[in-house]
């Protein structure tokens, strides 16, 4: 989604400007744009694409400046192209604005502007803010005034940087439903959508709240709310996230390296968090409800996309071993029709990012129903970490391919973990508890066994790469990674996958089964094993073409199949953790053999911020 970064201090703000878009561009975006002002004079420039054809365009002009912001853009209203990119500004050019959200009154409040004789030259809702704010500034405001006054006025969500070439000291940031940090240096600050924009320049930063304006100078910042004069003491934290962790590290993708690293993303997401002994989990973030949450009467599971896989998954295990009735919700459907939702209810919310708009509006919507609300994320900080009662990060690492692959893993892991956690509160025995653990630390290994399947997943890939369709099948704790794999390959190559539970095929998608159709199977040997072999023959003798993910001493599959992916078998609640793999692996070179931008599929952002 959008990128924000702003910089104040003594250097050059032109490179790091540049440096932190092209730390952003993961998230996805079509334009980008940046805005600085020198001496009381204002420069924007603005390119439709890529950063670097930005940054070769400013190479040219060779700008200096201490104070600016920049921006890449994901549109919402208004076609991707130079004019709607941002900084937005007012007639004169003294005021620039980056907006991230989404301005819903913006066509009340342009009407109005216009009345008093505001010119839009673009089609965007952002364009109001400038404008309003320059409005203000005419009354006789400050820039920080005019700010906390238009704020007042706007409806939606923002998360804003704004400079004035007239109060050269300063920028000024807030935020309500769109993330903002700060970034605290040594006689410079800077401001991001993301930590990773700044991460090379600092690691102490500060979150801002919903509902805070900050003034931000070079050597301090004052925090303020939006309605109230007090400084709010913001606490500033020290970030672990290195430089390297950022970086390719020799893959030709992020994705793939992201594959590639899930050896060491599952283990970090265990580590420290087993005891054998005990045959349980010990996870700090949970320690104060994890009575509560043992002791509730359902559990609802809330997310969007990948993480909503993972709790379809987690729904299953905390069905069969917590035995306790858990349902899964999008988080944009549970926001909007009215959930029953009651106190002895627990609520997981699950994100990769934490910043999901849809799944951030549904826990405020939660907590307001007074259900104990808890997050699974990746991004340490996230919006959803910080408003939960409590919760567990997955220590993936930095996500930064737009699919998400080890951040599914991890939330699996997470999941199993809870699941232990509760069901040996319950009525779990110790010899079960200790069963799951032992296969859990045996996971890292297995995984290592399958990515190095990788050439042989590739062949499969090139003979596929032109079908116009998929079907991925699976059941029981294998049908979300049906869903899954069906969503891996339609994001990234664009080809159109569905997934079924396996039974559900004859009630239906048995139709499009022709020779042209692909069909993805996921039939480990477990207890479903039987009713899936049938489910292929009906498929072959419909002359559908068949990929197999099988368990790795089954043999007589391969007389049944097309093509088959041997794995490594672990119990039924953890078969996902294995199973998923060689679909994102197939998804990742269907796509790289099409020649597609992996790492940034089209029209998709890594963290959608919008509802
Ligand atoms: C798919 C994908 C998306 C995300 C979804 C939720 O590969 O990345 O479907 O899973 O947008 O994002 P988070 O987990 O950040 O809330």
């Amino acid at each position: 989604m959008c990128g924000i970064v702003g910089y104040i201090g003594n250097k050059n703000c032109v490179p790091i400007l540049i440096n932190g878009l092209k730390r952003l561009e993961y998230r996805g975006y079509d334009s980008a744009g940046i805005g600085i002002v020198n001496n009381g004079h204002s420069d924007v420039i603005k390119r439709k694409g890529k950063v670097s054809i930005l940054e070769k365009d400013i190479e040219k002009l060779n700008l200096n400046s201490n104070l600016g912001i920049a921006h890449t853009r994901w549109a919402t209203h208004g076609v991707p192209n130079e004019t709607n990119a941002h900084p937005h500004f007012n007639s004169d050019k003294s005021i620039f604005v980056i907006h991230n959200g989404i301005i819903e009154n913006y066509q009340t409040l342009r009407k109005g502007l216009q009345k008093f004789g505001y010119q839009f030259i673009t089609q965007t809702d952002s364009e109001v803010i400038p404008h309003l704010i320059d409005s203000f500034i005419k009354q006789g405001y400050n820039l920080f005034n005019a700010v906390r006054a238009s704020l007042g006025e706007l409806e939606g969500t923002y998360g804003l940087a704004i400079i004035y070439s007239k109060e050269p000291d300063k920028l000024v940031v807030a935020r309500k439903g769109s993330p903002l940090v700060l970034g605290v240096g040594d006689g410079e600050n800077f401001v991001a959508s993301d930590v990773s924009a700044i991460i090379a320049h600092t690691k102490q930063v500060v979150y801002l709240e919903d509902g805070e304006v900050v003034e931000v100078f070079k050597d301090h910042f004052v925090t303020k709310n939006l309605d109230e004069d007090g400084e709010i003491e913001k606490e500033v934290h020290q970030i672990s996230m290195t430089l390297d962790e950022l970086d390719k590290g020799g893959y030709q993708h992020f994705m793939l390296k992201e594959i590639m690293e899930q050896p060491d993303s599952v283990c970090n997401s265990m580590r420290g968090r087993i005891l054998f002994d005990e045959g349980t989990a010990k996870l700090g973030g949970l320690e104060n409800v994890a009575k509560q949450l043992a002791e509730s009467k359902r559990i609802i599971i809330s997310a969007c996309g990948t993480s909503w896989h993972s709790g379809m998954v987690g729904e299953y295990m905390l069905e069969q071993f917590a035995r306790i009735p858990t349902e899964v919700e999008y988080a944009s459907e549970f926001r909007y029709r009215n959930p029953i939702v009651n106190k002895d209810d627990a609520i997981l919310f699950i994100s990769q990012s934490g910043e999901t708009a849809d799944t951030l509006a549904a826990l405020r919507e939660a907590k307001i129903r007074g259900a104990l609300c808890l997050g699974i994320c990746n991004v340490v900080g996230s919006s959803i970490a910080r408003e939960t009662h409590g919760g567990v990060y997955t220590h993936a690492g930095p996500e930064i391919g737009v699919a998400s692959t080890k951040a599914f893993t991890s939330q699996l892991i997470v999941l199993a973990l809870i699941t232990l956690l509760i069901a040996r509160k319950r009525d779990m025995s110790l010899v079960d508890g200790q069963a799951i653990v032992k296969e859990l630390e045996m996971l890292p290994d297995k995984i290592s066994k399958i990515l190095k399947m990788n050439k042989q997943i590739e062949e499969i890939a090139g003979k596929f790469k032109d079908a116009k369709n998929f079907l991925y099948l699976g059941r029981g704790y294998n049908f979300p990674v049906a869903l899954e794999g069906a969503l891996k390959l339609k994001e990234i190559s664009y080809i159109h996958a569905e997934g079924y539970p396996a039974a559900e095929m004859k009630h239906g998608p048995i139709a499009l089964i022709d020779d042209n159709m692909p069909a993805v199977f996921i039939a480990p040997k477990d207890s479903t094993y039987e009713k899936i072999i049938s489910n292929i023959e009906e498929v072959r003798a419909r002359k559908g073409r068949i990929i197999a993910i099988a368990s790795e001493d089954d043999d007589s599959i391969d007389r049944l199949v097309d093509y088959s992916i041997k794995i490594p078998d672990t119990i039924r609640m953890l078969m996902p953790v294995l199973t998923v793999i060689p679909l994102q692996l197939l998804a990742y070179h269907i796509a790289v053999k099409k020649g597609l931008n992996v790492d940034q599929p089209r029209n998709l952002a890594k963290s959608v911020t919008v509802e």
